[in-house]
């Protein structure tokens, strides 16, 4: 594997801020990665560490699958949406023959973004704001003011780097598009592995097979590394410590309602639940994939008898068979994890996608998705999730992102240097590279997620290592 400059600085950086003895006493490689990262605690400074951000960028984010978004935010031709990979900026773009084209939004001219807005409409192609140098919506080059001015110069319209650059692939799943920066690696399912039932599930439940974006997103700023939010996701036990109160005070209400009305609509429910007791979250069972994927499985009931529910199951039957809607509809599954930057709630049609800005900020893009064809009821009762649990709102989300800046606080500072995920060492079930935990509680969630992150970083240690 070739390292690039900046690889190359950011290592040498690292090995300077591990200083052994500093940090680990005289013995201690300063690239060693095992010692960083071993099976059931990690060391501080891969939360904290500008230099190990970087290598997670350019190793992790910079080279494998990225969601990029959903075709339906990009349905007309010039349609665009711009996100990071990594810490490039880039563009999706909806092309005239109707693929979607994912460019850094960068004018080969001199550097300035194409598009400065989080989406809109480019029309046929897109115009540099600076100098209008224009690009075809698949990022060649259309025309350059004046372009008498280049004669006899060794720039030329039909050079590569005339034109906008490309990612280097870009595939799609059932509408959810992603790109990697990389031409090498897995093909993006089997990056996605078993974790691809993410937009199975979230599909299927829709009578036409398929989702829409909703075109509102939160964007909230954690100031946190991004693994908290990634280890947080399927952590079972957090939640009736974290989310008590809010929990509490909603099954209380809920208990008043349904004394009263004989029932209490579902969005009660979906704070009461967090106020489970220990030995029930810790009956809910985490399976671990390769690649740091993993699912947390189902543990609302969200399967009502009211009305609105029933009459959707219906159509879902009319559309499918009984037999494959009933499987569609008890799949279990609350969360499905894809390491290493998004966590989707396909029952509930949420989305949430990480895009790390440093090694204590990261920026979390927030969606919900309305299943086609479904009931306006059922849709009210994806929008009153995404209002409830994971907007920037609510009481659910405000708790989890509280113990994520404290949590940033507590690993910048000297007061320790491990992170303890000894919870249930040997005691989940392991089949075919699979974990699966025998407690809903245990960290092999944890386990899980480093063990791939290692598999991503240690070809750069190792590329440093012997370049040293
Ligand atoms: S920087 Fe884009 S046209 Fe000059
Ligand atoms: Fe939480």
């Amino acid at each position: 594997m070739e390292s690039c400059r900046c690889c190359e600085r950011a290592l040498l950086a690292f090995a300077l801020a591990f200083n052994p003895c500093l940090l680990f006493g005289d013995a201690m490689n300063p690239l060693d990665l095992d010692h960083l990262v071993q099976p059931d605690r990690v060391h501080r400074s891969v939360y904290t560490d500008q230099a190990i951000f970087d290598l997670e960028m350019e190793h992790m984010f910079e080279k494998t699958w990225v969601y990029c978004g959903h075709a339906s935010q990009v349905k007309a031709v010039g349609d665009y949406h711009t996100l990071h990979i990594g810490r490039q900026p880039m563009v999706m773009v909806r092309d005239r023959d109707q693929s979607i084209r994912v460019l850094y939004n960068r004018c080969p001219h001199r550097g300035v973004q194409l598009c400065g807005t989080h989406s809109g409409n480019t029309g046929s192609g897109f115009v540099c704001p600076y100098h209008a140098w224009s690009f075809h919506l698949n990022g060649k080059v259309r025309a350059i003011p004046l372009a008498k001015g280049y004669e006899g110069t060794r720039f030329h319209l039909d050079d590569a780097q005339a034109s906008m650059v490309p990612a280097a692939r870009v595939d799609s799943y059932r509408g959810f598009v992603f790109a990697s920066l990389s031409a090498e690696g897995p093909a993006l399912l089997d990056f996605l592995g078993e974790a691809k039932v993410a937009f199975d599930d979230m599909c299927d439940r829709s009578p036409v097979g398929e989702v829409e974006v909703v075109p509102v997103c939160h964007r909230v700023v954690q100031h946190s590394n991004w693994k908290f939010f990634m280890e947080n996701q399927l952590d079972a036990l957090h939640p009736s410590v974290t989310h008590q109160s809010t929990g509490v005070s909603a099954r209380r209400i809920e208990d008043r309602v349904k004394k009263n009305q004989g029932t209490a609509p579902l969005y009660f429910h979906y704070l009461s639940t967090f106020a489970s007791s220990f030995d029930q979250w810790d009956s809910v069972q985490t399976v671990n994939f390769p690649y740091g994927h993993g699912i947390l499985k189902a543990y609302m009931g969200l399967r009502p008898t009211d009305p609105d529910t029933l009459e959707y199951e219906g159509i879902l039957k009319k559309a499918y068979g009984e037999t494959k809607a009933e499987a569609y509809l008890s799949r279990s599954i609350h969360h499905v994890l894809i390491y290493p930057y998004l966590s989707v709630q396909s029952p509930l049609q949420q989305l949430r996608c990480l895009r790390p800005i440093g090694p204590d900020k990261t920026l979390s893009e927030i969606w919900h998705f309305r299943l086609k064809g479904a009931p306006e009821a059922i849709y009210r009762r994806a929008l009153w999730y995404f209002n409830l649990v994971n907007s920037p709102a609510t009481m659910i989300n405000a708790d989890d992102l509280e113990n994520w800046t404290r949590g940033q606080w507590g690993l910048q500072s000297k007061g320790g240097d491990w992170v303890s995920f000894h919870r249930n060492t040997g005691g989940d079930t392991e089949t075919n590279g699979v974990a699966y935990s025998n407690n809903g509680t245990s960290e092999v969630v944890m386990r899980n997620q480093f063990k791939a992150w290692q598999a991503y970083i240690r070809p750069a240690i190792q590329t440093a290592v012997s370049v040293a």
